[in-house]
């Protein structure tokens, strides 16, 4: 892997698992470091496979250029979207079009997950990656396991495009050209994945304030967003049934945290908990 001099590039941004820089000797390249050592950075690896065969796919999504290392950790040369904004950006600057803006992210939700996925082999079943993070999954009793598993059981393992982690932040803007990011958890699955993570942003961990903080939006914002969207994407007046198979997509989305991220005893337990309330529905 080519070692890529960081002190020739300026830092243009910062996320919870790595910074963005640019160069202007390279313009149109935006570099994405990881803060993890080469030996775990199999993430970015694994984020620059992913996003690279879902362009393929012929979804709008930054084109991925090459995987480098900066100073002994991976880092990926992509696409920079100049001039981009969020979703999540556009409804915090603009408050008063948070629902045209929910009504565009389900029309473009609704071709993502049109995508037939299973041609691209780096895509893996979300059902599949499921299967693993329920059967090793140590925040929930025997009992609420087998409930979860049962559900789980009575999932399509469709062959459909999942985004893997479907929020208004990973929707950028530029030039009224929208691009999906932040594919590293990308798949193939039922739609209700992504919807499942996407209800439990906005209705519940947005009552958090870090949750805010990322979002650039009030938890109250956050719910009409989620709302006007569910009918959006539905095309439901009422979003009842809607809501309610999109909360227990999101308690399989909970479990699926705890196997991905460590979790302190306090997490573990408040989130078994909201995972099994979820689940009963
Ligand atoms: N191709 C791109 N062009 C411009 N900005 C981008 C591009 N990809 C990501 N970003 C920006 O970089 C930051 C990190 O993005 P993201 O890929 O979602 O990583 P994270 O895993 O930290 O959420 C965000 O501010 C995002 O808008
Ligand atoms: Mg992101």
């Amino acid at each position: 892997m080519k070692e890529i001099d960081i002190t020739l590039w300026t830092k243009v941004g910062e996320g919870g698992n790595g910074a963005t820089y640019t160069n202007q000797a390279e313009p149109g390249v935006l570099l994405k470091e990881s803060y993890l050592e080469m030996a775990k950075a199999d993430n970015l690896v694994k984020e620059f496979n992913l996003s690279k065969a879902v362009y393929e796919l012929g979804i709008p999504t930054p084109q991925m250029l090459e995987l480098v290392s900066v100073n002994g950790r991976a880092a990926i040369k992509c696409q920079a979207i100049q001039g981009k904004k969020s979703f999540a950006r556009l409804c915090n600057e603009n408050p008063e079009k948070i629902d045209e803006y929910a009504r565009q992210m389900a029309r473009l939700a609704k071709q993502f997950h049109a995508t037939i996925a299973t041609g691209e082999s780096a895509i893996p079943s979300m059902k599949a990656i499921m299967e693993e993070a329920v059967t090793q999954s140590e925040m929930l009793s025997t009992k609420a396991k087998q409930r979860v598993q049962e559900f789980l059981d009575t999932i399509e393992d469709a062959p459909t495009l999942v985004h893997g982690d479907f929020t208004f932040s990973n929707l950028i803007m530029a030039d009224d050209k929208a691009y999906w990011i932040d594919l590293g958890n990308a798949a193939h699955g039922s739609p209700y994945f992504d919807l499942g993570h996407f209800y439990l942003f906005c209705n519940i961990f947005s009552r958090k304030q870090r949750v805010q903080d990322i979002a650039h939006m009030t938890d109250q914002q956050m719910i009409q967003f989620w709302n006007t969207f569910a009918k959006a994407y539905s095309g439901e007046e009422n979003v009842d049934e809607f809501n309610k198979t999109c909360k227990r997509f999101a308690a399989l989305d909970i479990v699926l945290l705890g196997h991905i991220q460590p979790l302190t005893f306090s997490e573990r337990l408040f989130l078994g908990m909201l995972a099994k309330k979820m689940i009963k529905q």
